[in-house]
């Protein structure tokens, strides 16, 4: 079993019956979904889940998941997601698929968010290895990329397969090179402020643990604040 496997597998099994459960979306959401689906199907554990994205929802339904939609609840028992880097503070960096704005939602109603990562997610900043995705509504996408500029970013229009990316919220994202001096807290508010801003892809005090699994072993991180 691989180390994303691994770690998926270990927090199937600490969810309990009765659970409201948030399903992330990723290659590492995908293993935790099929873990999931196996206790559900195999010792009958009795649970519902909400997708964080089309391509979650069409797994979970796939899977033999019960599901309800984002719309039919407002808060959840944990959300258990991937992550494309990790800080050593648990600020998360997300957003390389195009479900922003459900992700940062579910992270924010679940009374516990779990992070699934391997090792290759550790990084020392935000933004060492990808860009930051910034989630705009369409008008808006000349303005804000030229506020994003006016912040010293390097900015570019996420393109997908057909041209433009159009996320599942109906947003356009731009996918931001900020200079490294410039700490997570410090571009979270910047961006937040922005007009034209659906979502980013900074999740900063939002996470619960980070499990971690390396080379066959788990591990747990917590937050300095708990
Ligand atoms: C989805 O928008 C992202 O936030 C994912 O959590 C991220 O891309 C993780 O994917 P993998 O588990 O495939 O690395």
């Amino acid at each position: 079993m691989n180390d994303k496997a691994l770690v998926a597998e270990h927090a199937a099994r600490q969810v309990e019956d009765g659970m409201i459960v948030g399903l992330g979306t990723g290659s590492t959401a995908d293993c935790f979904i099929e873990a999931l689906a196996r206790r559900h199907r195999d010792e009958g554990l009795k649970i519902t889940t909400v997708a964080s994205s089309p391509i979650s929802t069409i797994k979970a339904r796939r899977a033999g998941l019960p599901q309800v939609a984002l719309e039919q609840i407002d808060r959840l028992d944990l959300y258990v997601d991937g992550a494309d880097e990790v800080t050593p503070d648990l600020t998360l960096l997300k957003g390389r698929g195009q479900d922003l704005v459900r992700e940062k939602l579910l992270a924010r109603a679940s009374g516990r968010f779990w992070v699934l990562v391997d090792a290759s997610k550790r990084v020392s900043r935000l933004g060492e290895r990808f860009p930051i995705p910034v989630e705009v509504w369409p008008f808006a996408w000349m303005a804000v990329k030229a506020r994003l500029e006016e912040l010293g970013a390097q900015v570019a229009l996420r393109q997908g397969p057909a041209g433009v990316a159009v996320t599942s919220a109906g947003g356009m994202v731009l996918d931001c090179r900020f200079d490294p001096s410039l700490d997570a807290a410090a571009l979270n508010r910047r961006i937040n402020d922005l007009p034209g801003v659906l979502e980013h892809g900074i999740f900063l005090d939002l996470t619960d643990t980070v499990w971690l699994a390396e080379q066959g072993r788990i591990s747990a991180l917590h937050p300095p604040s708990h």
